[in-house]
């Protein structure tokens, strides 16, 4: 028997090959669950999985887009293959093209409401009937502040962000009888592949960060890792009477005027 606070639990996490998917993948793992981790960068996705091997965790990895059918009943079977079951999704996986109404083709549109949001309406579709199997279970969808609070520039993100958090609103009032629980996180700043190719966009960090200090009271972006501890508690059963909620994890973004 494993041990921890995610003991035994078999948790599917999308995004799994880098930031904020693969520090929750790797606390997940140090707390005890038993790892389905997904992303379309398969070296990478090793890379994640490969840690957690190293210190004694067990995953399995499935390489795939999650604006697809196929993936996500490829990830919900291998779940249920190699663990018998399935107890926790993480619908995290997400892309950030910056573009304003005008300058955001429908393509872009497409493509970012297809990553972004219905990757987890076609996650959720899969997931739901086998976590009913098991009596219940605990979604997590990863949203952002900019689903609360925007800037110019970011119209398809912003969208999906906001439809992210409705989605979980209605997942939570059908299923709660059921025990499955879904709810979202809005991560403000954080250090990461996304941000890092945001900054190269805006001419390097010197730009970037003067923005981070003004919106982030905290005054520095959050790691993966500090954003991991908030899933693992919606995650657990100590978060078992929160549903339809979103947690803001954002270092005092969405507080500050
Ligand atoms: N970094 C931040 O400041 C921040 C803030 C708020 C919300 N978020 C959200 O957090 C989530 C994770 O972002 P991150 O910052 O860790 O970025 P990241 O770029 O480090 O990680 C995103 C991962 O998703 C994967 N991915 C993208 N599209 C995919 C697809 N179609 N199929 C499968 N995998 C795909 C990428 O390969 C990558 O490994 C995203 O939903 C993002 O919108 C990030």
């Amino acid at each position: 028997m494993r041990k921890g606070r995610l003991a035994n639990k078999v948790v599917i996490i999308t995004g799994a090959a880098s930031g904020i998917g693969k520090g929750t993948a790797i606390l997940f793992a140090e707390e005890g669950a038993n790892l389905i981790l997904v992303d379309r960068d398969m070296e990478k996705l090793e890379g994640t999985a490969e840690e957690i091997r190293l210190k004694g965790g067990d995953c399995r990895t499935v390489c795939g887009d999650v604006s697809l059918t196929r993936t996500a009943a490829e990830v919900v079977e291998t779940a249920v293959r190699e663990f018998g079951g399935l107890d926790v999704v993480f619908n995290n996986a997400g892309i950030m093209p910056t573009a304003d109404i005008l300058g955001c083709t429908e393509e872009t549109w497409d493509q970012v409401i297809d990553v972004n949001l219905k990757s987890m309406f076609l996650m959720c579709k899969q997931a739901i009937p086998e976590m009913l199997k098991r009596g219940g279970g605990s979604i997590i969808n990863t949203s952002s502040v900019m689903a609360h609070l925007t800037e110019p520039g970011y119209t398809a993100y912003t969208a999906s962000k906001a439809g992210i958090l409705g989605l979980t609103k209605e997942i939570a009032v059908t299923y709660a009888e059921k025990g499955i629980r879904c709810n979202s996180i809005s991560p403000g700043w954080v250090d990461t592949d996304m941000n890092m190719k945001l900054a190269e966009e805006m001419g390097g960090m010197d730009k970037l960060y003067p923005v981070i200090k003004a919106q982030q009271p905290l005054g520095r972006m959050a790691t993966s890792r500090e954003i991991a501890y908030g899933v693992l508690f919606l995650a657990s059963d100590e978060s078992v009477v929160v549903t339809g909620s979103c947690l803001n994890i954002d270092g005092g973004c969405t507080a500050a005027i």
